[in-house]
């Protein structure tokens, strides 16, 4: 049966209230208590009157909302750059000259454009807050800030031979140790466990399309034996202590003839093209798809690895479906099953949950670690109603059968993103991250932005269209806080805020009404919660920065009680950069975040960077780095 909706006596008040259209638009209970404690309406200028953070329980005086060549934080809090781009990670790595990049020296240096972060406490399966493995994933670069006569993003097609193999070993992933002392984190030198994972790392298959036939390359007939990973977005922890590292936009480095491949289709459905952004297609066979027409099929999947064994080989788990994976949420259900929640993270793509067949061992690591191999891959589908239902996919259930050109398991995984459209999951407006709660258990979906989805074609889930500012929903499994049931079939959904600024009351935005001037945010992208279950969102509004006159960064607001939705902005990124990453260390009292392509913005070059953060060296471009945020008093983030 269906979980009744939370609350309901308090949200049914509130709808009389407000009126019914107002309530279904948003912010479920946060605004019901703002009613009710009479803060709703609160004219924009009366704003900035409240106490500083009422009602929401995070009470940091807000940073500077301004665009800036470099950081900001909330006062009473540092922000230490903790790695950069070119810094070392192998023992052995040549010090970072941004004047003569080499292949072979970024295969042992930090990776470009940071992305996701995992903290991996030392040692394993400890809570240790001042020992651990930074895990780190490298997802794109910025060819046009790394050399100088590439004028733009968009135009790195004349990138030449060498620069291709330096953004070979600068995408991946990066693990470092790393170390707090006296309050200030280090990177341990020389550590046993730091490793850089790149485009040419080998990397085993996994799982029901392992081996498969569209799997198979000219250099790998077993189609179990992948070259790399790359376009490494965000990922994931499992509970036995590996990380998840995510392929997202896999399609910028293919190119060649899609007719010659015999799947064009296919390929065209995820964004494959005769050229593509960044030219490794150019120099090397297996990115060319008339020469390599199933190489394709081989990334778009989510990587497992053991930071903790640094020779240890990546895993892609294919149970796990293939599309543009943002993330990859774990979460272990009340019942042992593991549960994976991953988005597609592009407009009128899905949102996918994954429900091991097998539960997990909290004392046995070993049989843990194929658990990602075998279960069900579902798709979720929204109802404007407040209900929603996962749908699986799975071979030999209608649709998904041979007269729809399914062959197999297999060939469902490989093509999961026509397999969700055919069993009817919802298309969203770029899912981005999904991440469970720890504290109540409910998963908060960061829906980015569509500026394709035309009005006529809005639902309760995706209310605006064109949407460029993206909103946040959140999923109710069924239960009570704290002990739901994510291996359920039918869950209840709530939007949680639409973005943008409500300011502009054409923009539809929906916040706790005692937001700030400075508390208003655009394109949520990632998130994480922290120990009290606050949850704090990341921003990435792409070249749309400049003209919202706004940073990227990251913002925390309650999601219980009277401050729920109301979002305070924490910390802001420099120029052009987005914020990425989010990761707080077991005691809270450590925050890491990534600042990726800092000085990415359009006429923003090698020679003439719009920011040089964070070394602000006239010989030195901008440099993606990862950040460590502490308080003054080291004191809880946040508190
Ligand atoms: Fe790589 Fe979805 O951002
Ligand atoms: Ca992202
Ligand atoms: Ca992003």
């Amino acid at each position: 049966m269906p979980e009744q909706p939370k609350r309901p006596i308090f949200a049914d008040i509130v709808a009389a209230r407000i009126g019914r259209r107002q309530a279904a638009a948003g912010l479920g209970l946060g605004a019901a208590a703002a009613l009710l404690s009479g803060t709703l309406g609160v004219p924009l200028g009366a704003r900035m009157a409240l106490a500083a953070g009422a009602p929401s329980t995070l009470t940091f005086t807000e940073a500077d909302h301004a665009i800036g060549a470099g950081l900001q934080v909330a006062p009473g809090y540092r922000a230490d750059v903790l790695i950069r781009w070119g810094d070392p990670v192998a023992a052995d790595a040549p010090a970072f000259d941004p004047h003569a990049l080499t292949a072979d020296g970024q295969a042992k240096q930090f990776g470009y454009n940071n992305d996701f972060i995992a903290f991996m406490p030392l040692p394993r399966g400890s809570t240790s807050s001042d020992l651990g493995l930074l895990c780190v994933n490298n997802e794109y670069v910025d060819a046009q800030l790394m050399w100088p006569g590439i004028p733009d993003l968009k135009k790195t097609r004349n990138m030449n031979r060498a620069q291709v193999a330096v953004a070979m070993q600068a995408n991946g992933h990066s693990v470092v140790e790393i170390r707090r002392r006296g309050g200030h984190w280090r990177v341990v030198a020389g550590s046993p466990y730091a490793r850089r994972i790149t485009a040419t790392t080998p990397i085993a298959v996994s799982g029901p399309a392992a081996g498969h036939r569209r799997l198979r390359t000219a250099a790998d007939p077993t189609g179990r034996a992948v070259l790399g990973t790359f376009a490494n977005c965000a990922g994931g922890k499992t509970p036995w202590g590996t990380v998840l590292t995510c392929e997202e936009n896999f399609q910028f480095y293919f190119g060649g003839d899609r007719k010659m491949s015999g799947q064009a289709d296919h390929h065209e459905r995820y964004g494959l093209a005769k050229t593509n952004r960044d030219p490794w297609y150019k120099f090397v066979d297996r990115f060319d798809i008339g020469k390599e027409p199933n190489e394709p099929n081989r990334f778009g999947w989510v990587v497992e690895f053991d930071p903790y064994d640094p020779h240890s080989t990546p895993i892609k788990r294919t149970a796990l479906g293939r599309v543009k994976h943002e993330g990859a949420a774990t979460w272990v259900d009340g019942s042992g099953r593991v549960v994976v929640y991953s988005a597609d993270d592009e407009e009128f793509q899905c949102i996918y949950r994954f429900v091991t067949a097998g539960r997990y061992d909290p004392g046995d690591r070993a049989a843990n670690r194929d658990l990602l191999d075998t279960g069900t891959l579902s798709v979720a589908r929204f109802e404007d109603d407040g209900t929603m239902r996962w749908l699986p996919l799975v071979f030999g259930a209608p649709p998904l059968t041979a007269e729809h050109g399914f062959d197999s398991q297999a060939d469902v995984l490989i093509e999961a993103r026509r397999a969700a459209e055919l069993v009817g999951g919802t298309p969203m407006d770029r899912p981005e991250d999904v991440e469970v709660n720890p504290v109540n258990g409910r998963v908060y979906v960061m829906l980015t932005k569509s500026r394709k989805r035309k009005k006529s074609a809005t639902d309760a889930a995706n209310p605006r269209g064109p949407n460029p500012f993206g909103h946040i929903i959140e999923l109710l499994p069924p239960g009570a806080d704290g002990g739901r049931d994510h291996g359920a079939d039918d869950y209840r959904w709530e939007l949680f805020l639409k973005a943008g600024d409500p300011a502009v009351a054409e923009i539809g935005a929906a916040y706790h009404p005692a937001l700030s001037e400075r508390g208003w945010l655009a394109m949520p992208d990632n998130c994480a919660f922290d120990a009290r279950g606050r949850l704090w969102i990341a921003t990435d509004q792409g070249e749309d920065q400049p003209k919202n006159g706004i940073p990227d960064g990251l913002y925390g607001c309650d999601v219980d009680g009277p401050g729920r939705a109301l979002t305070r902005f924490f910390f802001g990124c420099p120029r052009g950069a987005e914020l990425c990453g989010p990761e707080f260390t077991p005691d809270g009292r450590t925050l890491f975040v990534a600042v990726q392509h800092p000085g990415e913005e359009k006429g923003s070059t090698f020679d003439a960077p719009v920011t040089r953060w964070p070394d602000f060296d006239a010989d030195t471009p901008p440099r993606p780095a990862v950040v460590a945020i502490t308080k003054a008093d080291g004191g809880p983030i946040g508190d």
